[in-house]
């Protein structure tokens, strides 16, 4: 992993071939570490490639740049999204895993949401926690039946419901074979979002 594409990241390689790869993408403000152990228990046994947004926004580390809340830089996020996706290339190159399924948390399920737009033969799929739609006007991608989860808040501050049904629309008419749920839940991770996407994980990703 030699030229700029490289992320700071962490590796935990996997216990077994048999289980893809998770793709683990933080929140704004968090780091490489965040997502480990949400990682470890939801895939037991997965490799985790987890990197740090490479954006700072008042020191809080992010994967792209915003505007302002829920009002995004989209040029700098396709550019962004194209440095993850090559990312991901090289570390499946380096560590010798198959494309990983993403699970990103807001900011980082925002650009997971993007890549899959922009990039969708980097990622087998994506669970995507408290996401709005990244790009206005998106490329139109072949998603080919790409499995994708997504989680919403129905009382989320920073996500409207409508936001988040038309990305699930956005996808499904991309080709991805998409489940969403609108949990109880604000924009935090909860326990029904561990429940729902263990299970989604044991359905399609095991
Ligand atoms: C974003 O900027 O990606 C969204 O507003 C979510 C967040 O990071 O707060």
């Amino acid at each position: 992993m030699h030229d700029n594409h490289v992320f700071t990241h962490r590796f935990e390689p996997g216990s077994g071939p048999e289980r893809p790869p998770l793709l683990l993408l933080h929140g704004t403000g968090g780091d490489e570490n965040d997502l480990v152990p949400l990682g470890r228990a939801l895939a037991p046994g997965a490799a985790l490639l987890s990197p740090r947004g490479p954006v700072l926004e008042n020191g809080m580390p992010r994967f792209f740049r915003r505007l302002s809340e829920g009002v995004f830089d989209e040029a700098d996020l396709r550019r962004r999204a194209g440095d993850l996706a090559d990312f991901v290339v090289e570390a499946r190159a380096a560590y010798g895993i198959a494309a990983p399924i993403a699970l990103g948390f807001s900011n980082g399920a925002n650009i997971a949401a993007a890549t899959l737009l922009l990039r969708p033969e980097a990622l087998a799929g994506a669970i995507l926690i408290r996401a709005m739609v990244p790009l206005a006007d998106p490329p139109s991608a072949d998603l080919a039946a790409k499995p994708v989860l997504i989680l919403s808040g129905a009382a989320d501050p920073i996500v409207p419901a409508e936001n988040a049904g038309r990305l699930g629309a956005m996808l499904e008419r991309a080709g991805a074979r998409v489940e969403h749920h609108r949990l109880p839940a604000g924009h935090g991770i909860g326990q029904g979002d561990l429940a729902l996407a263990r299970a989604w994980i044991a359905a399609n990703a095991a």
